[in-house]
């Protein structure tokens, strides 16, 4: 048998990592053939959460998983990982500065990113979920410098997710016949979800949307008035009606993430904030969400995609939050 992937979750102990591991195991996340490893690293206070977790895998029977660790040490969860899904981060409590917050994630990303640099793996991909998303993920990165940086991933899979469930109810589509849709720059209420090249079973999404609401006035006025604001700030209203944050999507997104990063978009693009590499004016070295098709195992920018005035806007407004954020954490020395 094929050695098997090691795959090293962070906040194992937490929501996410509870709704993330079940999935890792059933072989969801690397497919039916891909036998997997567990890493869980947490801090002291979450070890047991994550013990426990652990000895449900094993009362799972799970026939993909080979074996489950725990740590508190980040060097020794990160030693030989294949996949690195960085979950755990500092949560943002009543009175809390941005500084305080960008201070203390800095404070666990530039280790987990220095650990993943000593130990990881040749081929290790990593995603963030654990938030301020994009930034963690250039903080890591900055911290790993024998990685290349295409390897530091920050998840805006469950943008782009929220985006197609929003447009499938409206084009009154099944959800798995939307193509085209783009996330564009942070995972953040800066976000720009973009329809313009989207299609629902081959038809034109903008169309389909003049058509239901009254031409292209009453479409672009439900893009700014409901859809865009709906999809960034979808996670306030999970929270509201659910009493507590989204965990089983986000799950999913993460594992739809790097499912189709190791095994490829055979559906056309998807969206990963990814490094730039100056496309569609994104400065260089950003962590922005963009447009990707994932090609022989790596995320490729598509490129010559059509930006209108409009879009152009909205992406610059959403990359300008992440050069301010690049810029407090440079300024804090997290860089
Ligand atoms: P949670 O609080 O239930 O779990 C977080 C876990 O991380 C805790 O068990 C904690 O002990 C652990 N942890 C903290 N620091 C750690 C470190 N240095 N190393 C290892 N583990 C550490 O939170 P939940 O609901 O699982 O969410 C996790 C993160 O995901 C949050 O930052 C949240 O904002 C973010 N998130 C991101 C989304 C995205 O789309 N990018 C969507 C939803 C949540």
């Amino acid at each position: 048998a094929k050695k098997p992937i090691t795959v090293t979750l962070t906040g194992a102990g937490g929501q996410i990592g509870y709704a993330l591991l079940f999935r890792i195991a059933s072989g969801a996340m690397l497919g039916p053939d891909t036998r997997v490893r567990l890493n869980l690293l947490e801090i002291p206070q979450g070890v047991r959460a994550a013990e426990g977790a652990a000895l449900e895998l094993q009362d799972s029977a799970f026939p993909l998983l080979s074996h489950v660790e725990v740590y508190d040490d980040a060097n020794a969860a990160f030693a030989g990982a294949n996949v690195a899904l960085l979950v755990g981060a500092r949560p943002r409590t009543a009175g809390m500065e941005r500084g305080d917050l960008l201070t203390a994630n800095g404070g666990i990303f530039g280790p987990q990113g220095a650990a993943i640099n000593a130990g990881a793996a040749d081929d290790i991909r990593v995603v963030v979920v654990g938030n301020p998303a994009n930034t963690n993920a250039l903080i890591a990165s900055a911290h790993a410098p024998d990685v290349p940086a295409e390897r530091f991933t920050a998840l805006t899979r469950l943008d782009h997710n929220r985006a197609l469930g929003q447009l499938a109810a409206t084009v009154d589509t099944p959800v798995g016949d939307i193509r085209g849709v783009t996330i564009w720059g942070n995972h953040s209420a800066t976000q720009f979800p973009d329809v313009a090249h989207a299609t629902a079973a081959g038809d034109s999404v903008p169309a389909l949307l003049a058509g239901r609401l009254g031409g292209p006035d009453g479409a672009r006025e439900w893009l700014v008035d409901e859809f865009i604001p709906r999809v960034a700030k979808r996670g306030a209203e999970i929270i509201e009606v659910r009493g507590s944050s989204s965990v089983g999507s986000a799950a999913s997104a993460t594992i739809d993430h790097v499912h189709d990063w190791v095994l490829g978009t055979p559906d056309g693009w998807t969206s990963a904030a990814v490094v730039s590499d100056g496309s569609y004016g994104v400065p260089e070295g950003l962590v922005s969400s963009f447009p990707v098709d994932s090609v022989d195992g790596a995320w490729r920018i598509r490129q010559g995609l059509e930006v209108d005035d409009f879009a152009r806007r909205r992406i610059e407004a959403s990359v300008a939050e992440l050069v301010e954020e690049r810029d407090a954490v440079r300024s804090l020395g997290l860089l």
